[in-house]
């Protein structure tokens, strides 16, 4: 049993309806265990219905509702930006920032992305910032110093004060959405390697209490090998979110 919170999200990506978001929600409200935090990161228009499914399933609390991204401007003119306190309004309690979709595809910078995880803590959610490193970075023997980076950047808001709200969630690109998940090993050697450029950011207490979650191909099938590693203290699911049975099951291995 680890000392730190064990936590699993459901990234549903562009992905549900407004029909089926609320019966996924349900879905899995009724079947994740106890002993592990979970949440579930739904597209910005089923947040409200996925919040209602959540509470008639009476595990409002229980199952926390996330958003995929926010901007970090207050209000304005920001045209297709969505700001912390709408997010709040809808129930949302943490927020991902610096998905490697975000980062990858959609081209934001770690500049960016640290405003953006600056502001989700100071609005008083919870941030799970999101970091890895690409297949090219990998092979070229880069992926800490690129973890590193991204983590220095991401953070640079961030103190002691406020991380007790921070979430690290390590996703190398090339497992992400590719069936080729982290061995265990690469899952250990990063996560161990963040927690001590955690500890240098943020000091050895925040660092030893701030969970780092795995993603990337995360299945039921390899859940229970990532999560016995000392350093991982979770999964951010993407695909295999969208099937109950095979997040439960996630959420169970991830309960131990
Ligand atoms: P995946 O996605 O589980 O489909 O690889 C993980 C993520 O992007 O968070």
């Amino acid at each position: 049993m680890k000392s730190r919170e064990t936590i699993v999200g459901g990234n549903w990506k562009m992905n549900t309806t407004l029909a089926g978001a609320p019966v996924l929600a349900e879905g899995v409200a009724r079947a994740v265990p106890g002993g592990v935090s979970v949440a579930v990161f739904p597209p910005f228009p089923f947040l409200l219905p996925v919040r209602d499914a959540l509470a008639r399933a009476g595990a409002a609390g229980r199952v926390a509702l996330g958003a995929q991204d926010a901007y970090f401007e207050p209000k304005g003119a920001f045209t297709g930006e969505v700001s912390l306190d709408m997010l709040r309004e809808c129930g949302v309690t943490l927020v991902l920032a610096g998905h490697s979709e975000r980062r990858h595809v959609l081209g934001e910078s770690d500049e960016l992305v640290g405003r953006k995880a600056s502001a989700i803590l100071a609005a008083g959610m919870r941030c799970v910032l999101c970091i890895g490193e690409t297949l090219a970075e990998r092979e070229s023997g880069r992926t800490q110093g690129v973890n590193e980076r991204q983590l220095r950047a991401g953070l640079r808001g961030v103190g002691p004060s406020n991380a007790e709200r921070l979430v690290i969630a390590y996703e190398p690109v090339w497992a992400i959405g590719t069936g080729k998940a982290a061995t265990p090993t690469d899952a250990r050697e990063a996560h161990g390697h963040i927690r001590s450029v955690l500890g240098e950011l943020l000091g050895g207490t925040a660092a030893e209490r701030t969970p780092i979650m795995y993603g990337g191909s995360v299945t039921a099938a390899n859940a229970a090998s990532l999560m016995a590693q000392p350093d991982v203290d979770g999964a951010l699911v993407g695909g295999a979110s969208l099937k109950v049975d095979e997040f439960s099951a996630i959420c169970a291995a991830a309960a131990g």
